[in-house]
């Protein structure tokens, strides 16, 4: 499973750290506390009820004091996000092992395609929502403490995810994905208890509900070293700004190789972007 659907399909694991006295509330804050102090922009927390799945990762209220929303996690609506806990020694054992082994299960060479890696530990109130959103890592979610729903929606569906969005998600706004309520009975809703995790996909949406407990998790995720996805959907993104009509990224396998070589010279700016594929692709259909 691992082999056939690493980084194209979502699927459910099963694994053996739920009971890592790591992942205790204690430890979890003393990481959380030192991470504050010495890599501040690696942790992130609010509180806040009744958050809506649509609202943008920027839309949330106040925070309370760091050890208040840890004392309180069970009522304050809290949603603390702990990145790199990797720069920990103890963690990093957990971490390193984690992607030992599904490295091994997905017969790929991480350190290859790799470029940032991460273990981000998420800890969420009761009932607390995690909106709508997708992602640029590749993400290996487990489940520790506490049970919730992830919806998981197929980046495939066009309906769900139109290139605009995409586009929009690669070039300007990671916040470009937008919940669409009308299309909820489209997702795949899959349950995490302690003791399993989920594979996510580069790019498939999802949004998450925990049932009415403290939710605890860690993420081991990466981005990818390749470019080329990022590339396409920034082309297009100004391409289609110009008045065109690109293809979608991986229809045209003569169109991609221009594109990605356009976007490749780290930041192309937007006009010189758009004149450089006008000049490789003279196909692009006009829209207007
Ligand atoms: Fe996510």
């Amino acid at each position: 499973m691992f082999k056939e659907k690493f980084n194209q399909h979502p699927f459910l694991f099963e694994h053996r750290i739920a009971n890592n006295p790591l992942f205790s509330m204690p430890r979890l804050l003393k990481l959380a506390l030192e991470t504050q102090a010495v890599r501040p922009q690696e942790l992130y927390y609010d509180a806040g009820h009744n958050v809506p799945i649509g609202a943008r990762w920027n839309d949330m209220g106040d925070k309370p004091p760091l050890e208040e929303a840890f004392q309180r996690i069970q009522d304050t609506g809290s949603w603390i996000t702990i990145h790199q806990a990797q720069r920990d020694p103890e963690y990093a054992v957990v971490f390193n092992e984690c992607m030992r082994e599904f490295e091994t299960l997905s017969g790929r060479d991480f350190k290859k395609m790799m470029r940032v890696e991460d273990a981000l530990i998420f800890i969420t109130s009761p009932k607390r929502i995690t909106t709508y959103h997708i992602d640029r890592e590749c993400n290996f979610l487990m489940q520790i403490s506490g049970s919730k729903t992830i919806h998981m929606f197929d980046q495939r569906d066009k309906d769900v995810v139109p290139e605009t969005e995409l586009e929009t998600f690669w070039a300007v706004d990671k916040n470009a994905g937008r919940y669409k309520p009308e299309l909820q009975q489209r997702s795949t809703p899959l349950r995490l208890v302690p003791g399993n995790g989920i594979h996510i996909p580069i790019n498939d949406p999802h949004w998450l509900q925990n049932d009415d407990n403290v939710s605890i998790s860690l993420s081991v995720n990466f981005t990818l070293k390749d470019s080329e996805r990022a590339n396409l959907y920034r082309a297009n993104y100004f391409l289609r700004k110009a008045g065109l009509q690109p293809d979608p990224p991986f229809t045209s396998p003569v169109g991609d190789v221009m594109k990605n070589v356009a976007m490749s010279a780290s930041y192309v700016p937007a006009r010189s972007a758009i004149r450089a594929i006008r000049r490789l692709r003279g196909q692009e259909t006009r829209t207007s």
